[in-house]
């Protein structure tokens, strides 16, 4: 059974070159998957250079050429109706999605905490300071609410006593980079 799937990005995209190499033409669990297409809307984003080196095609869709978000939106549902994608993985997609969106793309997000602890934009920095004793990564589905869709996958490490910022989220990441294409596969079949 083939799945195609999309990756959207805006910044360094560490996660989606992870995604890639662990998943793109691959035979998964009776799944042959393929990444269709990468996107970003920023033309600056460090994840180009990684599409580039890996072989894969990017497509930019800036989101400043739009006088909403819903005509942003529409032309990236558009695009992904196009390459007629199965599942949608934001990875790093820093923008805020509408329901143009929303109801009409089934899509997963990762987050870099446990959900539903340290939502928004400073996750990683709201974990470091707090006085838990574990921090994590959540991979959800996207809805409606910001970082708050259905939890799809989720898992823990334990703070590490004079750790400094820079090293926890070095293992965030190493995390994220191992927990995304697993719950992905997981999605997949749930299709
Ligand atoms: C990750 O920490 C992810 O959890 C968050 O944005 C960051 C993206 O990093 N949503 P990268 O672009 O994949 O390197």
């Amino acid at each position: 059974m083939k799945r195609r799937i999309a990756i959207l990005f805006s910044g360094n995209g560490s996660n989606m070159e992870a995604i890639i190499r662990e998943l793109h033409q691959k035979e998964v669990e009776g799944m042959s998957i393929e990444v269709v297409a990468t996107i970003t809307n920023n033309p600056n984003a460090r994840g180009i250079e990684r599409c580039e080196r890996l072989g894969i095609p990017c497509e930019v869709i800036d989101h400043r050429a739009f006088e909403t978000r819903e005509a942003f939106d529409e032309a990236i549902v558009a695009r992904l109706k196009n390459h007629k994608v199965d599942l949608t993985i934001l990875a790093g997609f820093m923008r805020i999605l509408t329901p143009v969106f929303v109801h009409s793309v089934k899509a997963l997000n990762i987050h870099p905490s446990l959900l539903p602890l340290f939502k928004g934009a400073h996750a990683i920095k709201e974990s470091y300071e707090s006085p838990m004793k574990v921090a994590g990564v959540s991979v959800h589905y996207v809805s409606d609410e910001l970082d708050g869709g259905e939890l799809i996958a989720q898992e823990a490490i334990a703070k590490i006593e004079g750790e400094g910022i820079e090293a926890f989220e070095a293992r965030i990441h190493a995390l994220e980079h191992r927990l995304y294409p697993r719950a992905i596969i997981q999605a997949l079949k749930a299709l």
